[in-house]
């Protein structure tokens, strides 16, 4: 024992920093900061529930006043100088090894409740610094534009009723018939990177966060405009959400090069993955929900198994040099519409002389099921990939590569399939301008492709194909029909703005 203790010194070191660790905390040394300590606490662990869109019992922690109000049971959260006396405490300290909240989740560290504690016997005070004193947010104040926002995100419902439009700390939800503004979903975060609507149609997921300080999910009702849940993850926005088919799993890409998934009726993380090396930008599901596809700026497509969560194949080339320029986008190209089959027979009656061909009710077969990924980025080319490696890697191939199409001018930042698949639309960014294409997916021909008055950033394609959607600087939303590339409408992305002008 003496003999390894000498031997291993450091070891021996690291051993009693954590027993000591395991030890109850000491009393904070120094005066507790409600903006620097107790404020990130409560925003990773309780805000979630506990905000204006969704004030669960009735209390709100996202701002310092709210704290010390009550909640439903009518006992105030904080009480500046008494702990005993503040309920939130209460609510986080263990009690026979469980704590109330955050309810249904890990307690706090012991570290964590010592410091609200401390931060409550030593007055409470709010010392956020006044540069960073915003005004609250929420759907009784809401956001006040000082310039159009840039948008980043659009998307139609599968009913073709509404077009979800990235705001400034909200979703604008439009009509898609006339583009009116039905309603303001107003959340936590700041910045709404990617919404897209659950396969039926009755939620919203939008994700984002603020810059530097967190990320988060949100799923709306859009019809009721209600929040059902609000996930933070990560300490920066989050990007590239998508439903699997069956609405039961929420996938995002995160800012810490990690590819996530909830269960989007709790928010409960269902997967990680860690092999990306820089922030996944863009995810998308297989047919079948099984696998999920990632695409980040370390230039990769990454896929990964669902249930197990496992790190399952680079469905780009892993050659040196292969990969140009950091990936943005991606999605995953729609099933075909079923092959009507006729079977055809022959009817024995008098109608036969004729070899009339009687069709049968035989039912439409089901097309085989072969996922094929469309991605893009800071290149420029859209790229068709098969999702699933059909021939063994070797070094130097790129063999799920289906097709490469023409470039677009500059940076592409969203690429869409039209709903049956033959067509896809793309939208790029370059020294202020923008463009919107629409191409042919199997023969690579351009349809259309349109300048827009200024960088496009986000592309959607209504349901029943006959529109498509682009968006981007000064909160411009263009609408393009796909077939001839005019323009149906165009309006600003801004509650004040006049209606959209339709031509
Ligand atoms: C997953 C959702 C969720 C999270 C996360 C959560 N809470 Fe709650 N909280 C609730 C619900 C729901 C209630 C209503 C009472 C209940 O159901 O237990 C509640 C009630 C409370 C109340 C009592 C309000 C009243 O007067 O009835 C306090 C205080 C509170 N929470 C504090 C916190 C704090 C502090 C955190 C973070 C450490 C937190 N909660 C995290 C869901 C949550």
């Amino acid at each position: 024992m003496t003999a390894s203790r000498a031997l291993f010194p450091a070891l021996f070191a690291v051993l009693a920093a954590d027993a000591r660790a395991a030890d109850p905390p000491a009393p904070a040394a120094g005066p507790v900061s409600y903006y620097k300590d107790i404020r990130p606490i409560l925003a990773q662990h309780c805000n979630g529930c506990h905000q204006p869109a969704k004030p669960q019992g009735g209390y709100i922690t996202t701002g310092h006043a709210d704290l010390l109000k009550a909640g439903e049971r009518e006992k105030p959260g904080v009480v500046p100088g008494r702990p005993a006396g503040s309920y939130l405490v209460d609510q986080v300290a263990l009690h026979d090894g469980k704590a109330e909240m955050p309810k249904g989740r890990d307690p706090l560290s012991p570290i964590q409740v010592q410091l609200v504690t401390d931060w409550i016997a030593q007055g409470a005070a709010d010392d956020t610094p006044v540069s960073a004193r915003a005004a609250p947010v929420d759907a009784d104040h809401p956001p006040v534009y000082a310039a159009p926002p840039v948008v980043t995100a659009v998307a139609f419902d599968p009913a073709g009723e509404y077009l979800a439009v990235a705001g400034f700390h909200e979703v604008l939800l439009y009509s898609a018939k006339d583009y009116r503004l039905v309603s303001r979903l107003i959340g936590l975060a700041e910045r709404i990177n990617a919404v897209a609507f659950s396969p039926d149609g009755r939620r919203l997921a939008a994700a984002g966060g603020s810059p530097g300080r967190f990320g988060e999910v949100q799923v709306w009702d859009p019809a009721r405009g209600k929040l059902i849940v609000s996930a933070p993850f990560t300490f920066d926005t989050l990007y590239g959400v998508s439903w699997s088919p069956d609405g039961k799993v929420l996938a995002f890409g995160c800012a810490d090069n990690t590819v996530r998934a909830i269960d989007p009726a709790g928010g409960k993380q269902v997967l990680f993955m860690g092999t990306h090396s820089d922030w996944v930008l863009g995810t998308a599901f297989s047919q079948d929900g099984k696998h999920l596809a990632s695409v980040s700026r370390d230039m990769s497509m990454k896929l990964t198994e669902v249930p197990t969560q496992r790190f399952m194949d680079n469905v780009t080339s892993i050659t040196p040099g292969a990969l140009k320029g950091g990936l943005m986008a991606v999605d995953r190209r729609p099933p075909l519409p079923p092959v009507p089959v006729r079977v055809f027979g022959i009817d024995t009656g008098r109608k036969a002389r004729r070899m009339q061909k009687v069709p049968t009710d035989a039912p439409d077969v089901p097309p085989k099921v072969y996922d094929e990924l469309l991605i893009a980025g800071a290149d420029g080319t859209p790229r068709l990939y098969k999702m699933h490696r059909e021939v063994p890697r070797v070094i130097g191939d790129d063999a799920n590569k289906v097709r490469e199409y023409e470039a677009l001018p500059g940076r592409v930042a969203s690429v869409a399939f039209g709903p049956d698949g033959k067509h896809f639309a793309a939208c790029s960014s370059l020294d202020g301008k923008g463009e919107v294409r629409v191409y042919e997916t199997d023969t690579g021909k351009k349809v259309v492709f349109e300048q827009v008055s200024g960088p496009a950033y986000a592309v959607a394609w209504r349901p029943d194909g006959k529109a498509v959607a682009s968006a981007g600087f000064e909160g411009k939303v263009w609408v393009h029909d796909p077939a001839t590339g005019k323009l149906l409408a165009e309006f600003v992305a801004l509650p004040s703005a006049p209606p959209a002008t339709s031509r």
